[in-house]
């Protein structure tokens, strides 16, 4: 047995494992949709932020210093107000994804995702209509809130309603709602680099996918775990029929929710306390670690800044959104990869294969910049090293794809007990934001100083995240909700924490 690691795989997973239906199908990948306006969001940004009409209008200091910039390539686009622009949206997550815990409580996880669409529509509207960078940041802050919201309803909405033995790959649409926003943004970008109020349409196109996502969460049904919580015990159990098949009797997973809620609410406290108690220790450390390790591998400095950095590393205007393009399609094959494996070969051997393999791209593209471009940076970069860095990005946003970035939104929300479910998520989408906001904050500045440096910064971080799932992180493949507690009570380190509770 490996380190951290339990075999679960001789017993069945589950009493109430449900086969895979139609309807269930349909449901999750409707609901996976919401994905696809945080995604649209991170392809927009980074490619409207080199469009010259939308930095002359809004910020012309930076297109100043474009102008001028022969000197060093690392710093062209080193703004405060530019990153702000594009950060403000994570502070307003924040916020929203904490506030999420207690309204998906009271309201339930559908009605959180509805509530999270209108108000990105609301964003994108005033953001397509700007006149000045006040209605560009308000905007953003709209979207903050959407975000904010399904990013926190839509990973328990998949988990809870996905059957057991599949919730990996079901919760992996997420995911690839997430990478088909950022391609669909960047083909969006594309097209509208070259017309002087290109951007305009950029971000007022948001309100496409804000549009498909809340009229498909408007026609599903809420989450039997949910249902049961706000005690309607009769939608539950439709809402479970549809999900497991008519064929399937239903009143034993129903009797188990009804249960298990009974116990949360005797033991009602407010969940945020609750969340720290010892016996919740191991859960809390992965709700942080997990969406923290998996901003400093540096993926959302390549999907916000993919054009501005290919950009600066020596592709012209055009090239560096194609680039950005190629990127984001490999992305989006290989979170197909994990849809088909995560239930398979399981969470830690994604976690363990894709960062390896992140780590090394990440080395080589800091050796190669470093050989192209000189330590200063002065050095004009060839074609060729260009070539060399996007093709060991692509490798590396493959590893990405079928790790971090679908395992940390299904982490969280599968190890979490029903009671204190939502609590666990909203901390996981708080940190994966703060995360974003300080090193998208800090990313260009840092690029500007450590040069390719930064990317040995990110190899790092990915080294030591590597470590940490090797020892730390239980495998949960295939393991009902309510048997979870299971995992940490076998794990070598953390059953410490569980069992002094019993
Ligand atoms: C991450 C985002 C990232 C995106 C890239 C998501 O899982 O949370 O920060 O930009 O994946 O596709």
């Amino acid at each position: 047995m490996a380190v951290g690691s339990f075999q679960f795989d001789d017993r069945p997973a589950g009493d109430f494992n449900g086969k895979i239906t139609v309807s269930v199908v349909i449901t999750c990948i409707v609901a996976a949709t919401s994905g696809l306006i945080f995604g649209y969001d991170i392809g927009i940004s980074g490619g409207v932020t080199t469009m010259v009409p939308f930095l002359k209008k809004f910020f012309p200091s930076v297109l100043k210093r474009k102008s001028e910039a022969k000197t060093n390539i690392y710093c062209v686009y080193d703004s405060q107000v530019l990153t702000a622009f594009t950060s403000s949206l994570y502070i307003a997550g924040l916020a929203a994804s904490l506030g999420a815990s207690r309204l998906t409580a009271a309201v339930g996880r559908k009605n959180t995702m509805v509530l999270g669409g209108c108000t990105f529509l609301a964003g994108a509207a005033i953001n397509g209509a700007a006149a000045n960078v006040e209605m560009l940041i308000l905007g953003r802050i709209l979207l903050g809130f959407g975000v904010g919201f399904t990013n926190q309803a839509t990973p328990v909405y998949l988990s809870e309603v996905a059957p057991p033995k599949w919730r990996g790959a079901f919760n992996t649409g997420f995911q690839f709602f997430i990478g088909t926003g950022v391609v669909a943004a960047n083909c969006i970008n594309f097209a509208t680099a070259k017309h002087s109020s290109g951007w305009r349409l950029s971000l007022g196109l948001a309100t496409v996918p804000a549009v498909i996502m809340t009229t498909g969460a408007l026609l599903i049904s809420d989450t039997p775990s949910s249902l049961v919580e706000r005690g309607k015990i009769e939608q539950a159990r439709k809402s479970l029929i549809k999900a497991r098949g008519t064929g399937n009797n239903v009143d034993g997973e129903l009797a188990a929710l009804v249960k298990y809620s009974e116990v949360a609410k005797a033991a009602r406290q407010e969940p945020f306390v609750n969340i720290l108690e010892r016996q919740y220790r191991p859960h809390l450390v992965m709700s942080i670690a997990i969406p923290f390790f998996q901003q400093v591998t540096g993926i959302n400095i390549i999907a916000f800044y993919a054009p501005v950095l290919f950009q600066s590393v020596g592709f012209g205007n055009d090239s560096a959104l194609i680039a950005a393009i190629i990127l984001g399609v490999v992305n989006l094959c290989s979170i197909l990869v994990s849809t088909g494996v995560v239930d398979r070969y399981g969470r830690r051997f994604l976690f363990i294969f894709g960062g390896t393999l992140m780590f090394i791209c990440q080395v080589a593209v800091a050796v190669v910049l470093a050989a192209a471009t000189g330590v200063s940076g002065n050095k004009q970069i060839s074609k060729g090293c260009a070539i060399a860095v996007l093709v060991l990005m692509c490798i590396y946003a493959a590893g990405f794809g079928w790790s971090w970035g679908p395992l940390s939104w299904l982490i969280p929300s599968e190890i979490f007990p029903m009671k204190i479910r939502p609590t666990g998520q909203s901390v996981s989408v708080a940190i994966n934001f703060a995360t974003t906001f300080v090193l998208s904050q800090t990313f260009l500045t840092m690029l500007c100083h450590f040069k390719f440096g930064t990317f040995l910064f990110y190899a790092g971080w990915i080294a030591v995240m590597t470590i940490f799932v090797i020892f730390f992180l239980p495998e949960t493949k295939g393991i009902p909700l309510d048997s979870m507690y299971a995992v940490w009570e076998r794990h070598w380190y953390w059953q410490r924490f569980v069992r002094e509770q019993r």
